[in-house]
């Protein structure tokens, strides 16, 4: 598959700083029986991470915005372009050295996503999507799954811990989820989850309390795998309300009515 110049520099920025991520994670799988652990050198891999990407999409585009995890809000002089960046998605499961964390790059133009790249270093699995051109796996055109019924779906649900706010909410959904679902997994990284939805891994994704930077890419994947995606009451402020769903066109209505049972 020929890719267009665009696409060429972001998964180029992604493999470079994935090479990188991946050395790190043999490294942190030492570190799990080191006294001191591997929370410090994770940190500054996250932030090499980042850096390595900043160059080198700043390189290619020097006019572009960047809205990134760890650097915020940067500036471009270009106003309609903004790179939304994060380095590594899934950072507590590469801290316990588990294999599935991605980097995230999306291209937003005028407020719209329109371009895509998750990728996970580790498995070496390459994700990618164009508005309008569909969505890729490696180099394959991924369509989302086409199960009919919440009760035969597998959901990525995610659940909140210590310092993250709304338990109740979560358990709330997850007692709707349990009564109606085939399945319900939590993986660590919302922007391999919505990458597994576009791949019809999973057949639904609910996340709450998630960053522009979780998801951008993510939801960019389903939409051009033929899924949809909006926030919990079924709208389109995902990132305004910080939450996700993501599910096939059978089942998206269904998702929202079952996560907010009881509401
Ligand atoms: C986290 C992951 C996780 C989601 C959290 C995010 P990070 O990102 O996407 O799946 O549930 O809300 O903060 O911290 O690993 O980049
Ligand atoms: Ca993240
Ligand atoms: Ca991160």
């Amino acid at each position: 598959m020929a890719r267009s110049a665009l696409m060429n520099v972001m998964v180029g920025a992604a493999a470079k700083a994935g090479r990188r991520l991946a050395r790190d994670f043999g490294e942190v799988e030492n570190l799990q029986v080191s006294v001191k652990g591997p929370g410090d050198f994770v940190t500054k891999a996250d932030l090499e991470a980042e850096k390595t990407i900043y160059d080198e999409l700043s390189h290619a585009r020097p006019d572009f915005g960047f809205l990134m995890e760890e650097r915020g809000e940067v500036e471009g002089k270009d106003a309609s372009h903004r790179w939304i960046v994060d380095p590594v998605d899934g950072t507590t499961n590469f801290l316990h050295a588990i294999p599935i964390f991605a980097i995230s790059i999306a291209l937003e133009r005028e407020g719209q996503i329109v371009a895509a790249v998750v990728y996970n270093p580790i498995m070496d699995e390459l994700y990618t999507a164009e508005r309008g051109k569909g969505a890729f796996f490696n180099d394959r055109r991924l369509r989302v799954a086409n199960r009919r019924h919440m009760t035969d779906g597998l959901v990525s649900l995610s659940i909140p811990h210590l310092g993250r706010p709304d338990h109740a909410g979560a358990s709330r959904q997850l007692r709707n989820l349990m009564a109606n679902s085939g399945g319900i997994r939590s993986v660590g990284s919302a922007a391999l989850d919505l990458a597994w939805v576009a791949a019809g891994r999973f057949d639904a994704v609910v996340q709450q309390n998630i960053k522009p930077w979780d998801i951008a890419a993510g939801m960019m994947l389903v939409r051009e795998a033929g899924g949809f995606v909006s926030d919990i009451h079924g709208r389109d402020d995902m990132f305004g309300t910080g939450t996700i769903l993501a599910a096939n066109e059978r089942l998206i209505g269904e998702l929202e009515r079952t996560v907010n049972k009881g509401l």
